[in-house]
């Protein structure tokens, strides 16, 4: 992890956030190969569960909404962590997290569980002291609305991007008029005060979901439970075949009835053998009709789907893939990161797909003092920039040293124009040499056919 985080701040994917202040704990800035990073996954993610399909729409609702939206959702009553405090120093741990470091696995336990064998075992805070009672600490974080700071103008920053889509389930009914089954699909920021934030961007105050509300019938048990099947193996074929994780590092974890989120009545989640150990990376819930009906009660707003059919009313169930942004971030950059080479003589190497890379290619001339070469090298460069966007231009150092630091950032290609592509060997005019990131080797090629060269890679 300390290389990682190291190379994600020199090469700039990561830095902590208000550094220059002395940070801020939680929060993290997405550099510019970070961004570039991210965005990739999140155009796979969209591509994959909305542009290729014909039953997800998207939606991009507001972060503040009405405190009555988490009134209803349970989150203002019920989304909480275990929480104990150092008596003597009086900083505060998660008590499950605290269970879990003394080898206990706090998995299935109630608040009074934990509190009754942190009493029992005599655990102590990690600094050695008496701990205090475990309680209830609710995660969301709360704001005024306006110039006034009363009850009413209370709001919450959202703990998650599903409520967008269900207060807008109506709206979409009634503009779009689609049939069951269907999806609502998003990707946004969502905000939780974690008691221990940790482990890099792993677990942070401020995060981005990609979450997907996907609504059934819920008469036929057997139908919905294919669809959330089905459901999972698109969470896994995204893992696999788009960002193309290490099939041996993902699990599937059945998650028990007492662990479950308040609105659940099934959850799989996905744990990622992260550098720290296995975590959960993803989930799947199947949350049946308690968010519509809960929206439907407190705001009085019908919520229910006629079909046109069978002339049923009803209100359709829900099954959630939901999806950390950071997460899968720190997965792909976790699971690319080698270290090749002999001792004294390593590189680094991020072994990126090509479609997550934040280049595709690095376009060089073989000699940065000969004009003519950095002309050609120009020109191919812009071309190739022109077409693919994330194309880098490197003449710093020898090639060698140009070759490491693009390894580093996980660019696939580098392309040199020497004075062969010059004509200098007629045979070879306009042609350049290509290398591979992973095996090393350099191939010849025409520049006419770079593009397509790049493009093919980009859609394996
Ligand atoms: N709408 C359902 C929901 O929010 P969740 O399991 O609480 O479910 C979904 O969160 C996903 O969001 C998690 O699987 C994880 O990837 C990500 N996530 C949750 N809390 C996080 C945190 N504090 N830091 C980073 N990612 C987090």
């Amino acid at each position: 992890m300390e290389h990682l985080i190291s190379l994600c701040k020199r090469r700039g994917f990561v830095f902590q956030g208000s550094e220059i202040y002395g940070g801020l704990a939680g929060t993290w800035d997405y550099g510019p190969l970070g961004v570039a990073l991210k965005k990739n996954i999140e155009a796979l993610w969209w591509k994959r569960f909305v542009l290729d399909r014909e039953d997800m729409f998207g939606i991009d609702a507001a972060i503040l909404m009405n405190q009555n939206v988490w009134k209803a959702s349970g989150h203002v009553g019920g989304f909480s962590d275990p929480l104990v405090e150092d008596l003597t120093t009086k900083k505060r741990f998660r008590a499950d997290h605290l269970l879990e470091t003394n080898a206990i696995d706090p998995r299935g336990m109630t608040l009074a569980d934990m509190d009754a064998v942190i009493k029992k075992e005599g655990l102590k805070s990690p600094d050695g002291n008496a701990l205090g009672d475990v309680r209830q600490f609710n995660m969301m974080f709360q704001t005024n609305i306006g110039a006034t700071e009363d009850e009413s103008s209370v709001s919450y920053l959202r703990p998650e991007t599903a409520q967008g889509m269900f207060v807008n389930f109506k709206n979409v009914m009634d503009s779009l008029h689609p049939k069951l089954p269907f999806g609502l699909a998003q990707i946004g920021k969502a905000f939780r005060n974690e008691i221990a934030p940790r482990d890099f961007i792993f677990r942070v105050r401020e995060l981005e979901q990609m979450e997907i509300e996907y609504f059934v019938n819920p008469s036929d048990a057997s139908a919905v439970d294919s669809i959330f099947n089905a459901l999972y193996d698109q969470q896994y074929q995204f893992l696999t075949e788009d960002l193309k994780l290490s099939t041996t590092k993902i699990h599937k974890i059945e998650i028990d009835a007492n662990d479950r989120a308040h609105y659940s009545s099934r959850s799989v989640d996905v744990e990622f053998d992260f550098p720290f150990g296995q975590k959960e990376l993803l989930g799947l819930a199947y949350r049946t009709d308690y968010d519509l009906k809960a929206h439907m009660n407190a705001s009085g707003v019908d919520l229910s789907y006629f079909d046109e059919e069978t002339k049923e009313r009803f209100v359709p169930h829900c099954i959630e893939p939901t999806f950390g942004l950071g997460r899968l971030f720190l997965a792909v950059l976790s699971d690319a990161y080698a270290e090749v080479g002999v001792e004294g003589d390593t590189r680094t190497v991020l072994k990126l797909a090509p479609a997550l890379a934040p280049f595709k290619a690095c376009v060089s001339p073989l000699l940065k003092n000969k004009p003519e070469l950095v002309a050609k090298g120009r020109e191919v460069f812009m071309n190739l920039k022109k077409k693919f966007g994330a194309i880098s231009w490197d003449d710093n150092g020898n090639i060698g040293k140009r070759y490491r630091r693009q390894d580093e950032i996980g660019t696939p290609y580098c392309i040199v124009v020497d004075f062969d592509t010059l004509g200098e060997n007629a045979e070879l005019l306009n042609t350049v040499t290509i290398r591979d990131r992973d095996t090393g080797t350099q191939e010849r090629i025409a520049i006419s056919e770079l593009e397509t060269f790049i493009q093919s890679k980009l859609e394996l």
